[in-house]
């Protein structure tokens, strides 16, 4: 066999494919908690859980106890072909947190596949066609789900005509807000209401909308919560038309927002709500949730996976689950965004930051543009912080730790990333 040789990037370039954009070519060898250590033994500070997913850290004891105990039993036997327990297990304890009445539950693999299940789910039992998403969301890179994504023109780019009836509405992002004040929230949200309401006089009748489809917290397109006023408004505009009020929280899910689900935080229930990342607690997992009711409408054989639900990201699921509960850990989200908004406070000031905001524990730093926030994110890792970006034009920083992080890992990893972004502003790789 040929020889491997040179670093983990000049070989990736030989055989990995170029379209996968990356942050950062940290060689990891392994992951401790909130630390990931690199194959020459540098140690760095994780403040991505990779892309929220992982909200009890890396290699916790009891998940990886339940993904080594089940991929010992059974590692794949296909939902559909026998039955296992960790399948129903899971669904059985994730229907126990989600909102009242979103009591059923289909497992696919990924985000993205969730939200494809919600489109179908949505079109299939209204028996409708058209959906309503908002600008700057992001829903993933499958062709469905990336025709509800507008987080930046690039995700679409020479994919040619993609679905059909899909229709915009700005999201409430006060600081991108059309009218004045530009920072009030509230206005912003009953703004978007009336943008909605003339897109049903003019664009798309309210008859044929099936779904209406939002991340409650923005969560690529820039860390921006939408007022509780603006959600609750979209809750009523759904049941007036009839149609699904669906919650992409693929990323806002399992205690990120200090509750369990964003819902529950603002206190809106949807219809349908589509899950992945921390579900599957580090193993691929994605599910759809709804009522029985709307599930039932749902024609047998119409949809289906060959993975989705796999024993070992189902055990590692539940596992995940159960240390939130045990650990006290969806409470503690709202005291993690609030050190990280603390120790954050030096850069209150600075003339290239726009906004610092958190919701529970996803909190963000919008700088005026990306040259700030990247010159940012790359002397952190110089200092040992890993953190990426989000936001139309990566101009925000955002901070995802887990959610078990201690506190003192987590003030000197923020520090470390403030002390970069106040004397690392220039020079920095784009
Ligand atoms: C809100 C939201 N929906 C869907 C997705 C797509 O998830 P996946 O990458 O697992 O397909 C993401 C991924 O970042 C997301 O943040």
């Amino acid at each position: 066999m040929k020889q491997s040789s040179g670093s983990l990037e000049q070989r990736a370039s030989r055989v990995l494919s170029p379209v996968l954009g990356h942050y950062t070519w940290l060689e990891v060898d392994r992951g401790e908690g909130s630390w990931l250590i690199t194959r020459d033994g540098r140690r760095v500070l994780d403040l991505t859980c990779g892309i929220a997913v992982t909200p009890v850290g890396h290699a916790h004891p009891r998940v990886v106890a339940a993904i080594q105990t089940q991929a010992a039993k059974l590692a794949h036997i296909c939902a559909g072909v026998a039955a296992y327990e960790p399948n129903v297990a899971l669904a059985e304890a994730l229907t126990a947190i989600t909102p009242r009445g979103l009591d059923m539950v289909f497992f696919g693999n990924s985000g993205a596949e969730a939200v494809e299940a919600s489109i179908k789910i949505a079109r299939q039992t209204t028996g409708r066609e058209s959906l309503i998403v908002f600008r700057g969301g992001f829903h993933g890179r499958t062709v469905g789900a990336a025709s509800l994504t507008t987080s930046k023109s690039l995700y679409r780019k020479g994919y040619g005509a993609l679905l059909p009836e899909v229709h915009v509405a700005p999201y409430p992002y006060p600081l991108d807000c059309p009218i004045t004040p530009a920072h009030d929230a509230e206005t912003c949200g009953q703004h978007s209401l009336a943008v909605i309401e003339q897109m049903l006089e003019h664009d798309v009748p309210a008859e044929q909308v099936a779904a209406i489809l939002i991340e409650p917290v923005l969560g690529e397109g820039g860390y921006v919560a939408a007022p509780t006023s603006f959600l609750q408004g979209l809750r009523d505009l759904a049941t007036r038309i009839g149609a699904l009020l669906v919650f992409d929280e693929v990323q806002t899910g399992f205690g990120r927002t200090g509750a369990w689900f964003a819902a529950q935080r603002f206190g809106v229930t949807p219809d349908v709500m589509t899950l992945a990342k921390a579900l599957g607690g580090g193993m691929p997992l994605g599910a759809v949730v709804a009522p029985r009711a709307i599930h039932e409408r749902w024609k047998t054989s119409t949809h289906g996976s060959t993975f989705g639900g796999n024993p070992v990201s189902c055990a590692s699921g539940l596992a995940t689950l159960n240390v939130l509960k045990d650990e006290g850990l969806v409470e503690r989200a709202n005291l993690v965004g609030k050190i990280i908004v603390e120790e954050l406070a030096p850069l209150r000031h600075d003339p290239r930051v726009r906004e610092i905001r958190t919701t529970g524990a996803m909190a963000a730093i919008e700088f005026a543009d990306k040259t700030a926030s990247k010159a940012a994110i790359h002397g952190a890792l110089e200092r040992d912080v890993l953190l990426i970006t989000c936001g139309s034009h990566d101009q925000v920083v955002r901070f995802i730790p887990a959610l078990n992080i201690s506190e003192d890992d987590l003030r000197g990893g923020v520090r470390g990333f403030v002390q970069a972004a106040q004397t690392d502003a220039v020079g920095a790789p784009a």
